[in-house]
């Protein structure tokens, strides 16, 4: 028997391959397997089907298949299972699987519960990149870099203090990642079309045997809502964008134009003409999946967008950009952990960087504030005079201030003489971070504890995964045990 009945006549071929989502269902399947054995223990448990008829249907199910071989048409897996089972058992049996739920709940509750295994996924490997700059952070991070703002050489800073930027965007895109798991994991379960069932399922019975921790509330947005999808998707932006911000400044970094440092090659790709090169291929594509991300975030939003209530079929559209930006985002995080320990900062190129260059010029405004009674802005215009007969002339910074500091500061109003080693104290990088005084700047003497309070939230991420995982983990097995008793009440010859 055909499960769609005689309603309707066959749809055209074209129109069910247009309407189905089975090229994507793969992704779901292993959930509506699971979502159909926890409907049907609780039908049983609550007596709407009878314990004989309960434990077929369960033995067909422990047995079902999440594989869908090429070629099957049907509108979806949802209901290819379910005509596979009336198949096989009859529908006298496997008719009573469809008892009080729908599609739409069905699905809902199958995507959030590979969603939160994606999320999962995600966080975790942001949690490895997290790690893999905090290693470059604990080798090198004393090693001064220039700092750059609007692509200039602004000031100097500690390699850590780069890395640490870097980081706790990630950190924010982590906590983010895991805000969302909690809204993510609550079950529709129940809601069945949309207005709830008059089949008595315990809809908090179902949610325990699924692993979620609480109840989507109401029916209607139980069957309706995708804006988890949608937080997800913006979750996966902006780590991509953080992730591409980082994956450019491997690549700039890496260029000859900069040579601050050598990634290893097995993140490179060479040319096919040109022997020389040396391409960061991996951060190239990790910078463009940021664009496939937001691309998907928007196709998502596009979609959403003033769709009346309940389902339609428009929401089916929703969930192949779901995985495939959850995908995109985490091979990008996960290859750049990977380039990121791997790189090797080129330690002499970085140091001729941060000389002589004047970016540690505010360090003399500052100076001049403090020890002679200018005002700030009077300090900076004094400083900037210097910098531009520095540019003029070609004269390094430190000699124009030897020499003509007299005669500029003169001009606004005091007249400060000092000699080269003092101007030279000042400016020179090491002692000019040595100076900063606040929470969070890029003072070498910082790293250790700004290390280690990181290296915490590393270890916090990971400790707070692997509690969500190892509750999965068991509900899973609990609906294993659950469904395999049922099933085993089937009599041979049953
Ligand atoms: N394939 C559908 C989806 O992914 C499942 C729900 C279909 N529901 C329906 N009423 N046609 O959204």
């Amino acid at each position: 028997m055909d499960i769609r009945g005689t309603r309707l006549r066959k749809p055209s071929d074209e129109a069910l391959a247009f309407t189905s989502s089975m090229a994507d269902d793969g992704r779901i399947a292993r959930q509506v397997i699971s979502v159909n054995m926890a409907h049907m223990a609780a039908l049983v448990r609550a007596g709407e089907v009878d314990r004989r008829v309960g434990a077929k249907c369960m033995k067909f199910l422990t047995g079902a298949s999440s594989e869908i071989p090429p070629g099957v048409k049907s509108e979806d897996f949802h209901q290819q299972l379910e005509q596979e089972a009336v198949d096989l058992l009859g529908v006298e049996t496997a008719g009573f699987l469809n008892y009080g739920k729908s599609r739409n709940d069905q699905v809902a509750t199958a995507i959030r519960m590979e969603l939160r295994e994606s999320v999962l996924v995600l966080a975790g490997s942001i949690a490895e990149l997290q790690a893999a700059l905090l290693g470059q952070a604990k080798k090198n991070g004393a090693v001064l870099v220039p700092g750059y703002t609007h692509l200039q050489r602004a000031q100097p800073v500690t390699f850590a203090h780069h890395l640490f930027a870097h980081f706790d965007a990630l950190q924010r895109d982590v906590e983010r990642a895991l805000e969302l798991y909690a809204r993510v994991n609550q079950s529709p379960m129940g809601s069945a079309a949309m207005a709830g069932t008059s089949v008595k399922v315990d809809r908090r019975y179902v949610a325990g045997l699924l692993g979620f921790s609480g109840l989507v509330r109401n029916a209607m947005d139980g069957a309706s809502a995708r804006d988890v999808a949608v937080e997800s998707l913006s979750c996966a932006t902006i780590t991509a964008l953080d992730v591409s911000r980082l994956a450019e400044e491997l690549i700039l970094w890496s260029s000859s134009e900069f040579g601050y440092l050598e990634l290893a090659d097995a993140y490179a790709a060479s040319s096919s003409i040109m022997p020389q090169k040396k391409n960061a291929v991996v951060a190239e594509m990790a910078r463009a999946k940021a664009g496939s991300v937001l691309g998907g975030l928007v196709a998502a939003c596009a979609i959403l967008k003033a769709l009346p209530y309940s389902y339609n079929l428009d929401l089916q559209e929703v969930t192949p950009h779901l995985w495939r930006a959850m995908d995109d985002v985490t091979s990008a995080v996960r290859l750049l952990a990977g380039m990121v320990a791997s790189a090797s900062p080129r330690k002499e190129r970085l140091s001729s960087a941060v000389q002589g260059d004047g970016s540690t010029a505010v360090g003399l405004a500052n100076h001049l504030v403090r020890e002679h009674g200018f005002s700030f802005r009077q300090a900076h215009a004094v400083v900037g005079e210097l910098v531009r007969i520095s540019a003029d002339t070609g004269a390094p910074l430190q000699e124009v201030a030897a020499s003509k500091l007299a005669n500029v500061s003169a001009g606004f109003g005091k007249r400060v003489a000092l000699d080269r080693r003092t101007i030279e104290a000042i400016l020179d990088p090491a002692r000019f971070l040595a100076k900063v005084a606040t929470e969070g700047g890029a003072n070498p003497r910082l790293i250790a504890k700004e290390l280690d309070a990181r290296q915490r939230d590393v270890a916090s991420t990971r400790s707070s995964l692997s509690e969500r995982k190892a509750a999965l983990r068991a509900s899973e097995q609990k609906l294993r045990t659950t469904a395999m008793g049922l099933a085993r009440e089937v009599k041979s010859g049953d």
